[in-house]
């Protein structure tokens, strides 16, 4: 059985200072452990909100990463960075570091490796453009992302990863992919896994869903097969909604 994994992406919306009385607060509405909980500040925010959450079952993880370990990256950082910081987890992959800073295939699949090299869990994520779904291509570019992503890992890695599917016409627009297709895709993504390294890490990997995840869509999309949790946006900027998220029925 695979534990549901409901992650924050706070995307570029607190500074540190907000960030942390935020996470205090969040710290009073999210209690439980039967779900895993990782929230995701900025860069600026880690070591504050890190602080915050020490003591509650709720995890940290980074919105980004470079591969390499160090070096004449300008306003980059490191896995090793993050570690430090107290970082469980890290998004790697966004739709929007791919549309805004041409994030490949090839760039996520040595972040997925670097990250696991330090004992972070990547939070892959895949999703296709609206004309590319219109075009009956959903399948073709998020099975080519699945493929590209983790290229070279062992099943066993594999099996460890999280992967969210965002559907880039879902994000931030209030127009949530239905929890059938959503379904459906979690499940193709899941075969592609099984191709790819077998299905006992299909069966181990967790999937989650991303775009517009609110209060009021979660338990529809949480009962489907193949949706092990969400990467939740704007609705993770509200303690009190992301916790019902959290505590879906
Ligand atoms: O990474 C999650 C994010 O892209 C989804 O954003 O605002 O549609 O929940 P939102």
């Amino acid at each position: 059985m695979r534990k549901p994994i409901i992650a924050g992406n706070w995307k570029m919306h607190k500074t540190a200072t907000a960030s942390e009385a935020f996470a205090r607060d969040l710290c009073d509405n999210i209690t439980g452990a039967a779900v895993d909980v990782v929230i995701c500040p900025n860069f600026t925010a880690l070591l504050p909100v890190g602080i915050a959450i020490k003591e509650t079952p709720i995890k940290l993880g980074a919105q980004n990463m470079h591969w390499e370990e160090q070096g004449a990256f300008t306003g980059e950082i490191s896995p090793a960075m993050l570690q430090d910081s107290g970082c469980d987890y890290v998004i790697v992959g966004h739709s929007e570091r791919r549309q805004y800073f041409a994030e490949t295939d090839e760039a996520v699949n040595k972040k997925v490796k670097a990250a696991l090299a330090h004992n972070l869990t990547p939070i892959v994520c895949v999703g296709e453009m609206l004309a590319q779904r219109e075009a009956g291509q959903t399948q073709t570019i998020v099975g080519a992302q699945v493929r590209g992503g983790l290229a070279g890992l062992s099943a066993e890695a594999v099996a460890s990863l999280v992967i969210a599917y965002e559907p880039v016409w879902a994000i931030g627009t209030g127009r949530t992919a239905s929890a059938v297709d959503a379904q459906e895709v979690c499940r193709f993504i899941r075969d592609t896994v099984a191709a790819l390294v077998g299905q006992g890490s299909a069966d181990c990997v967790r999937i989650q869903y991303g775009g517009s995840v609110k209060a009021d869509n979660i338990d529809e999309l949480m009962a489907q097969p193949d949706i092990d949790g969400a990467l939740v946006g704007g609705a993770s900027l509200d303690t009190k909604t992301f916790a019902r998220i959290v505590n879906f029925q």
